[in-house]
């Protein structure tokens, strides 16, 4: 399948971009074909109603249009989702044809804390739902990830390093399922 990646913060150390690359290397694994729209290709202009996409965006949403499937990866700020993938979100559901109807995505996310950015996921879900893309109700989240990634983005973890095989064939059963 084709498949989007979009995630990580825009700092290079970016623990999620590390889990984002660990994701990236089991889904091509699998056979499938992802496009990943990291770091700088995320720095889009701030959303203004009227100005024309730029090339960053009107790349990511070709891609998308194309796609069987989204996987994104978000770091959690003031349990929210972070204002450049938020500001990326934005552009795609003014762009047309809309990316986002029916398309099915997986929620990832890794922090420091204790609850490994699920609660940002929380808003994730209402923005997703907003634009009618269908979330599976499963999430990766990868805890303490500060100590719990190893340097090329496994979870060392026994749930999270458990849940990611699942939750990815999951949700590939789904997008398989759906397109
Ligand atoms: C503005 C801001 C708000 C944050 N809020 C949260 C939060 O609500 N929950 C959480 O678990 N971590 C929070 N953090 C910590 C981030 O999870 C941590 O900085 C993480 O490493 C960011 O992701 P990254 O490593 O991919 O850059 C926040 C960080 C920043 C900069």
């Amino acid at each position: 399948m084709r498949l989007v990646l979009m995630g990580g913060s825009l700092r290079a150390a970016s623990l999620n971009l590390r889990l984002s690359r660990h994701l990236l290397r089991e889904l091509e694994a699998r056979g499938h074909q992802v496009s990943a729209y990291t770091g700088e290709a995320l720095r889009l202009p701030l959303y203004e109603e009227g100005a024309p996409p730029s090339p960053e965006a009107q790349a990511l949403h070709a891609a998308l249009g194309e796609a069987q499937g989204l996987v994104i990866v978000s770091p959690e700020y003031n349990a929210g989702i972070p204002g450049h993938l938020k500001n990326a979100v934005d552009w795609l559901s003014t762009m047309r044809p809309s990316p986002w109807p029916g398309l099915p995505v997986l929620l990832c996310a890794a922090s420091p804390g204790a609850f490994g950015g699920a609660r940002g996921l929380m808003a994730w879900r209402a923005t997703l739902a907003n634009m009618g893309a269908l979330a599976l109700p499963e999430a990766i989240t990868v805890p303490h990830a500060d100590q719990q990634l190893d340097a090329g983005g496994a979870p060392t973890d026994a749930r999270s390093a458990a849940a990611v095989p699942k939750i990815l064939d999951g949700f590939l059963a789904l997008a398989a399922r759906l397109r």
